[in-house]
């Protein structure tokens, strides 16, 4: 769904500032001038073999690229470990004592991992690991909080060869479930709890009620976050704590030799169906496209304070908070807790503490500091910063522009990054001592990698507006859907033919070739950066006993982007009542978790449909939003939808 159009672009860009990258910026970047973009574009593989040379590799590569399109191989015939390549390869010199990360706990505990400490702590757990059985391409389950224990079990498993498949701490139950038999994982690696605005997450009893359907899970270790103020229970064989484990672990672990190919993760994120797909993502490549877009996008350098605000459990932090900013060396600190907490200048206080120089979070977070005004960001001394991020949603120039004003200041370019689960690294952003920077655009697709818009006949659009897609294969691409190849080439590949990969998104390009990302234009929901399938919601509520069918789609949302509206039909004899929608909608959150929870839930004795049974969800979209109503001619019953549109307008107007 288009969460803005073109039009409101071409106004945008006639009013546009630009930002040009300052003297000072440029005279220390990395990259200062166009000629790795022309040098990229000559010869893209040329230039993935220079930044995959800047990793460690046991054994180099025969092949830089095998395309067979849609199926990309990279580094063919490389090996290389991707925890060496965050780890061991930086004790050898001085980042050997650097700090790796430092944490802060929502409470206000703090913890440092030198490189040298996260080191010995993956090693021990990745004996731990292998001592409990887990062996190279069996797959572990993590279900944890924002502690450093769960980068450590990330690493611990690429030191060993064993696939993790991270899920988001505030997943429920089901959905925890659900991704843990899609992929038969051995083993899980939960807490005790995790905090959040002061109240502790009870991870463990989530836990166990996913496992006690989850037949392949053998062993449970449990990280004890909260301890005595919440006891948990512990299945006697099946569960072990974190700590005991480790006491006796020894601190060294020869890694295992990896495939370039082989795989390194699993990610579950929601697509178009009821039903999540696990994105499978390789070791090298991986590596090659999270290290190389980390250094070049966000310039690091070795005295940097780089902080990626977004939680492990989603791809950013994957990419952005694990592996690229570890790959480079870089000090990261972690976060567990929520932007308000204790107060609205939480964020502020920790860039104060800890002389954050990088910051990366998302527009949503951004739209809130905004709403909670300025007078809290300006009781900090901000000014180590000297970059900004922002990622998963599309940026809108106001929020943009406070950012630039109230945060960064004119010393710090904001860098908007578009990129997807599925593309593993950022594909279209600033290279910030090199692009003219707008408020609101994602400006250029990094080196190497080819984006062009394309309208609905295929044709590419060089000015203008339609659909985005990749044109080349790059290094950190998706590999597959775990267990389902068909679904693969259904959703990515097949509609411009098996060579262009089609990213769901709508985008406009200007006249200066600088890409606008316009947001989803399939059935996919991006709620506070959170992405979502209006499918799955809709299935969470059809499984409840008195719903008969159920059309969920995003409206507009001044903060989160787009929040969930979703409209029901009732079996006979059921009443619309309040009582009945806060039910079905704590029924979401039961089934998904709770950034599944709709806004609004609208009863109605009919949904708007076509003569061939289709629901509209476009005209729901307008009414949801308050919007005239689309053309309605193709519906079997018009009446419905005014109906409709009267009803919502009435309860949520
Ligand atoms: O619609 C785009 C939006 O988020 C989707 C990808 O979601 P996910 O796989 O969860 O990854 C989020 C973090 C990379 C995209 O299809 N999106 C992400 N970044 C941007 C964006 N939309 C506009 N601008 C962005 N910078």
């Amino acid at each position: 769904m288009a969460e803005r159009n073109s039009g409101d672009i071409d106004d945008l860009l006639r009013e546009t500032r630009r930002f040009p990258p300052s003297p000072a910026i440029r005279a220390q970047a990395h990259v200062r001038d166009e000629a790795i973009y022309e040098d990229a574009a000559r010869d893209p593989q040329a230039f993935w073999a220079r930044m995959a040379a800047e990793l460690e590799w046991s054994r180099p590569w025969d092949a830089i690229l095998d395309w067979q399109p849609p199926h990309a191989k990279w580094f063919v015939g490389g090996r290389l470990n991707a925890s060496v390549n965050c780890l061991d390869r930086h004790l050898r010199g001085a980042r050997r004592n650097k700090a790796a990360i430092v944490w802060e706990g929502e409470p206000g505990d703090r913890r440092t991992l030198t490189y040298f400490d996260l080191y010995r702590e993956v090693s021990a757990f990745a004996n731990v690991l292998k001592a409990l059985g887990v062996r190279k391409g069996d797959r572990v389950a993590i279900y944890l909080p924002l502690v450093p224990e769960l980068a450590v079990a990330m690493l611990a498993c690429a030191r060993i060869g064993a696939v993790h498949n991270v899920v988001f701490g505030g997943f429920s139950a089901e959905s925890l479930r659900d991704r843990i038999n899609d992929s038969t994982c051995r083993l899980l690696v939960t807490a005790d709890g995790g905090y959040r605005r002061g109240h502790v997450v009870p991870l463990k009893q989530v836990a166990d009620e996913a496992v006690a359907g989850a037949p392949s899970i053998e062993h449970v270790i449990v990280v004890q976050r909260i301890g005595a103020a919440a006891p948990v229970a512990m299945s006697p064989g099946r569960d072990r704590w974190y700590h005991e484990l480790m006491a006796d672990a020894p601190g060294a672990c020869a890694p295992e030799p990896m495939d370039a190919e082989d795989m390194l993760y699993i990610l579950y994120t929601s697509g178009t169906t009821g039903k999540p797909k696990g994105i499978v993502h390789t070791t090298g490549g991986y590596l090659v496209g999270t290290s190389a877009t980390t250094k070049l996008v966000f310039d690091l350098r070795d005295e940097d304070v780089y902080w990626c605000t977004a939680d492990i459990g989603w791809v950013t932090g994957h990419s952005y908070v694990v592996y690229g900013p570890l790959a480079n060396g870089a000090t990261c600190v972690m976060y567990e807790g929520a932007p308000d907490w204790p107060a609205k200048d939480r964020f502020w206080s920790i860039i104060e503490r800890h002389g954050v120089t990088i910051l990366y979070t998302a527009p949503t977070a951004i739209r809130a500091f905004m709403r909670w005004g300025a007078e809290w960001p300006a009781r900090h001394d901000l000014s180590t910063l000297r970059l900004l991020g922002s990622v998963g949603e599309p940026i809108n120039p106001e929020a943009w522009m406070w950012y630039h004003h109230h945060i960064g200041g004119d010393r710090c370019p904001v860098l908007d990054t578009w990129w997807q689960t599925e593309t593993g690294a950022i594909m279209i952003a600033p290279l910030p001592g090199v692009t003219t920077l707008k408020p609101g655009s994602a400006t250029r697709p990094f080196p190497g990698i080819s984006a062009e818009i394309r309208n609905q006949r295929g044709d590419a659009v060089q000015v203008g507006g339609g659909l985005l897609a990749l044109t080349r294969p790059w290094p950190s691409m998706l590999r597959g859907i775990y267990g389902d190849p068909d679904r693969f080439l259904r959703q990515y590949w097949s509609t411009w033919g098996p060579g262009v990969y089609v990213t769901g998104d709508g985008a406009k390009r200007d006249a200066d070739g600088d890409f606008w990302l316009l947001g989803r234009v399939d059935d996919v929901i991006n709620v506070a950066g959170h992405r979502l399938g209006t499918m799955e919601v809709e299935s969470a509520l059809v499984d409840h006993a008195g719903v008969a069918e159920a059309a969920v789609v995003g409206k507009a949302h001044e903060i989160k982007g787009q929040a969930i509206a979703a409209f029901v039909t009732l079996k006979e004899g059921i009443g619309m009542t309040p009582a009945l929608a806060d039910a079905l909608k704590e029924h979401v959150v039961r089934k998904i978790g709770a950034i599944a929870r709709p806004d609004d839930i609208l009863f109605t004795a009919d949904l708007p449909k076509t003569r061939s049974g289709k629901i509209m969800r476009r005209l729901l979209r307008d009414i949801a939003e308050g919007k005239a109503l689309g053309d309605t001619t193709t519906l079997a019953d018009p009446a419905v939808v005014a109906r409709l549109k009267a009803n919502y307008e009435e309860e949520y107007g």
